[in-house]
């Protein structure tokens, strides 16, 4: 039986094939797709249901079930069958999309483990692309059972360690094992990504943060460089550094490599806003407006769990994954309102608020990517309340100097089930920002305040094609999702990578 499992890291999850008969295999749960509505009943789920003497389908009708897609129903078999139970989850027979998959097998995972399973059976998936469609079922299943337990030593809703093995019925072909470790890489990355967010700002600081990519990197055979801050005055990274002043954790700059086997077709930067707790520094963010602030390095945890994801499939670029981590807070060290900041391409800033600080850091970490010959720039950052004011909680906000690359990173979004939307970077709201003692200032002021933060970032792109992806609020979700249960989203890991995908297919 294959087994996927990285070494000691999550998902902790053993993924296999074996040819087995759903009626007669022992498992916690068995997944079993059901077409919506009055459509026929044939394969594994006719069997399991002659085999139970018609009382699924009778379970489910009562259950008021009807095969909606990210719907699933848990049906106890009550020793009837081997299997312990039948986690019946809706899923159309034919033509079901990527995320259609995902949510399936996403729900049924989740009200498995839920119901204190272990190991859960999976009939064969179907789909027109086999390994598109285990690639997406494995993704699903994956996030969805994704659990930060590091910190729960005793609860009395714990149902124990999780999911554990996840075994497909059918014998392992070539297609389907490959669609099986690209799922599976995708939802490493996403697991370290979410563990980055999850964990509190007293354990992820610049210099953890630097040391979990360093670790990452020697697992998985890219190359780390870590700028500390005596370096990163020498390269005058004047805007990183001053975001970093205050706290007794100086700030760092990450520089991960992936470099394909073969040729490489151009570089790709990827760069995250690494805060790793946002206080919002002498103008300290009420009650109310801190508390979730360890999550500022989202952009950050992205990128490095990208990374990891990214070492693990065979794509021809060489990729930068590029942190600028600083942990912003208030002290007698700290830069203040009025300070006139310059950023290693020279430019000066004037602070007019500590609390925009995640643009400070972008610049320098924009311009040290151009300046490594990057060919082209792509952003990640929880960057503004304003953006969550345009676009809700949910969504991403892009913005482009290039629409074509803005287009394709959407596209690769949709691929992904994120919601992506482009705003304009209006030359006219430049005014906004305009200083008159430095060359600008750090903030636009209330009105379009994720346009003029923008803005600012686009004058340290050296000319480089360029995405800026405003991931503010959704980096974290309040409300449990088919595959993404409360808390840290990892927003961004998935279309990142469908990006580099598509582009290799170019
Ligand atoms: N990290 C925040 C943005 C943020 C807000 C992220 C809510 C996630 C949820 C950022 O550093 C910030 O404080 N932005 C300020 C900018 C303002 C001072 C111009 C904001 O949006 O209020
Ligand atoms: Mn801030
Ligand atoms: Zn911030």
């Amino acid at each position: 039986m294959a087994d996927y499992r990285a070494s000691g890291a999550p998902p902790d999850v053993a993924i296999g094939f074996a040819v087995d008969d759903p009626v007669t295999v022992a498992t916690d749960a068995l997944i079993l797709t059901v077409p919506p509505g009055d459509a026929a009943w044939n394969g594994p789920l006719a069997a399991v249901d002659t085999a139970l003497g018609g009382a699924l389908k009778a379970a489910l009708a009562d259950a008021g079930f009807k095969g909606d897609t990210g719907k699933a129903q848990v049906v106890p078999t009550l020793g009837r069958i081997p299997a312990k139970r039948i986690v019946a989850t809706g899923l159309p027979e034919s033509g079901a999309s990527a995320e259609a998959i995902r949510k399936a097998y996403g729900a049924a995972a989740a009200a498995a483990k839920r119901a204190g399973a272990r190991e859960v059976a999976v009939a064969a998936v179907g789909g027109d692309d086999v390994t598109a469609a285990y690639r997406a079922a494995v993704e699903g299943a994956l996030l969805a059972v994704y659990d930060f337990r590091k910190y729960r030593f005793s609860s009395s809703d714990d149902t124990g360690a999780g999911v554990t093995k996840l075994t497909f019925l059918t014998e392992a072909s070539e297609a389907a094992n490959a669609g099986v470790a690209q799922g599976f890489a995708l939802a490493a990355g996403v697991y370290l990504a979410r563990d980055l967010v999850f964990e509190p700002g007293e354990a992820i600081y610049p210099a953890s943060m630097a040391q979990v990519a360093a670790d990452m990197a020697r697992e998985n055979e890219l190359d780390c460089v870590v700028y500390d801050e005596v370096q990163l005055a020498e390269m005058e990274a004047g805007a990183l550094v001053a975001v970093g002043k205050g706290s007794e954790h100086p700030a760092r700059l990450i520089h991960l490599t992936y470099t394909p086997s073969g040729e490489s077709k151009g570089t790709v930067a990827l760069v995250g806003k690494g805060i790793t707790f946002d206080t919002g520094g002498l103008n300290l963010k009420p009650t109310g407006a801190i508390e979730t602030m360890k999550t500022d390095m989202a952009g950050a945890a992205a990128v490095i769990g990208a990374m990891r994801a990214i070492a693990a499939l065979d794509l021809p670029f060489t990729v930068y994954g590029i942190v600028a981590a600083a942990e912003n807070t208030p002290s007698a060290t700290a830069f203040r309102p009025g300070d006139v900041l310059r950023a290693m391409n020279g430019k000066t800033i004037e602070i007019l608020s500590t609390d925009a600080e995640g643009r400070l850091v972008l610049a320098d970490a924009l311009v040290y990517a151009a300046r490594k010959g990057a060919d082209e720039l792509i952003d990640l950052a929880t960057l503004t309340g304003a953006k969550t004011i345009a676009l809700g909680d949910e969504s991403v906000a892009v913005f482009s100097n290039d629409d074509a690359f803005a287009q394709r990173i959407i596209a690769a979004s949709k691929e992904a089930g994120e919601l992506y939307w482009q705003l304009p970077l209006w030359d006219e709201l430049k005014g906004q920002i305009k200083s008159e003692i430095a060359d600008m200032k750090n903030t636009g002021g209330r009105p379009g305040g994720a346009i003029t933060a923008a803005l600012l970032i686009a004058e340290f792109t050296e000319g480089k094609p360029w995405v800026h992806l405003d991931i503010a609020g959704a980096a974290w979700t309040s409300k449990e999702r088919p595959y993404t249960p409360k808390g840290a989203v990892g927003i961004g890991v998935r279309t990142l990578v469908n990006y580099l995908e598509a582009k290799a297919a170019e």
